[in-house]
């Protein structure tokens, strides 16, 4: 019988947060929730907080937390995310915001399992090392990451020659520039495979979501950007693949469900049995894969070259990007404008080295500029 881990979800209202309460209530022999946070919807942690029994909680949003009594602010998160009892902190909120609450579970000596792509992605060169440093067990949730962490066990890391990274196509796969003009917020959010939250959404129509994951993949499994490649496969079967040194490609499959890969983050490096639907491959007899258009989704081709530029250009694509896709979904700009925002705050930036205090003063620019560029 193995110890029951104890779980911090940062973010347990959201989609993956609820999806990890769902694994935790599923192998209540394994796991244990002991503090739960959300921005603001104070009712559905108090009845998650009454369900799993957690005493533990915390919102970010100070006028939602003094309305109804729950711990609020940054320090309320950071202690969630510290909490005495936790040996693992699942980090599921929406953007960079997690990245403080991450590097105090870092220096606590939690294992991290990570959702939250555009922490690595604006700051992996400060996470990295940190996790090196106090030998932090770190779990991707991230589906094409897990498939990619789970292909890459019992791989060396000189035998990998790249990483190829699947990705649906989203909404509007196929589709011309000149056809995404007047896109709502509600065809944006009709995502083909996935049931997501809004931000990952829109990200994934703009194609943007596969270029934070490139980011996030140079991170994770230390690659070059050339290292990382990206193919589309709108059946979402095929969760993303390596290739070693000598040609042979390995990839994990199943349907697409994250309960999966949050169970396998919350369990590495044990598998657990359980009552998910299981894949027969004759389910899925024709499985395609295309190129990605890059001239259409400029926001992939975007996230190379914030890459290549390195510095502190990563952490500003992700700032424009978070608030270029929120406007979007508050109808304060048009589905074509995200990109358009992203690539003029891109162009105001010169690279800077980073360290944390460059890298807030950083977004925190990128923010107020992509704000100032949104025609609303
Ligand atoms: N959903 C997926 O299938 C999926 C797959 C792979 C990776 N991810 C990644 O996982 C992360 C979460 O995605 P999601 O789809 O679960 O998002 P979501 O459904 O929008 O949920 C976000 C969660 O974070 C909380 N939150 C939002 N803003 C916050 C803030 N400023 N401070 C503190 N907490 C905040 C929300 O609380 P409230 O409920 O109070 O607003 C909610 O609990 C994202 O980084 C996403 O890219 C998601």
């Amino acid at each position: 019988m193995r110890p029951v881990k104890r779980v911090s979800v940062l973010g347990s209202t959201g989609s993956i947060g609820r999806q990890t309460l769902d694994v935790i209530r599923d192998c209540s022999d394994q796991f244990e929730a002991v503090a739960l946070t959300a921005f603001k919807n104070t009712d559905a942690l108090k009845r998650q907080a009454e369900e799993f029994g957690v005493k533990s909680i915390a919102v970010m949003d100070e006028g939602a937390g003094r309305r109804s009594g729950v711990p609020c602010g940054m320090r309320a998160i950071i202690d969630a995310a510290t909490h005495p009892d936790a040996d693992i902190v699942v980090i599921a909120v929406a953007g960079v915001i997690g990245l403080l609450p991450t590097l105090a579970a870092i220096e606590a000596g939690k294992s991290i399992a990570l959702a939250s792509k555009e922490v690595l992605v604006a700051a992996g060169e400060v996470v990295m090392p940190k996790i090196r440093e106090k030998n932090i067990a770190l779990t991707p949730i991230d589906s094409e990451h897990s498939a990619v962490f789970q292909c890459m066990q019992g791989i060396k890391e000189e035998d990998v020659k790249r990483i190829i990274l699947t990705a649906s196509g989203g909404p509007f796969r196929g589709k011309k520039t000149e056809d995404l003009r007047e896109i709502t917020q509600e065809q944006a959010l009709q995502h083909p495979t996935w049931r997501m939250g809004g931000k990952i959404t829109i990200d994934s129509a703009t194609l943007m979501n596969k270029g934070l994951e490139v980011i996030e993949a140079k991170w994770l499994f230390n690659l070059e950007a050339d290292q990382v490649d990206v193919v589309i496969h709108p059946q979402s079967i095929v969760h993303s693949m390596v290739e070693t040194k000598d040609g042979s490609v390995i990839s994990q499959m199943g349907w697409p469900n994250m309960r999966l890969p949050i169970l396998y983050a919350l369990a590495h490096p044990d598998r657990t049995p359980n009552n998910l639907p299981q894949w027969n491959p004759a389910s899925t007899p024709v499985m395609t894969f295309e190129e990605p258009d890059v001239a259409t989704f400029r926001c992939l081709p975007m996230a190379y070259e914030a890459l290549k530029q390195g510095g502190t250009m990563p952490c500003v694509l992700n700032a424009a990007n978070e608030v270029a896709a929120n406007g979007f979904l508050e109808g304060r700009c048009g589905f074509l404008e995200i990109a358009e925002i992203v690539e003029k705050v891109m162009e105001k930036h010169r690279p800077a080295k980073v360290d944390l205090d460059s890298l807030l003063a950083t977004d925190k620019w990128a923010r107020a500029t992509a704000r100032s560029l949104m025609s609303v």
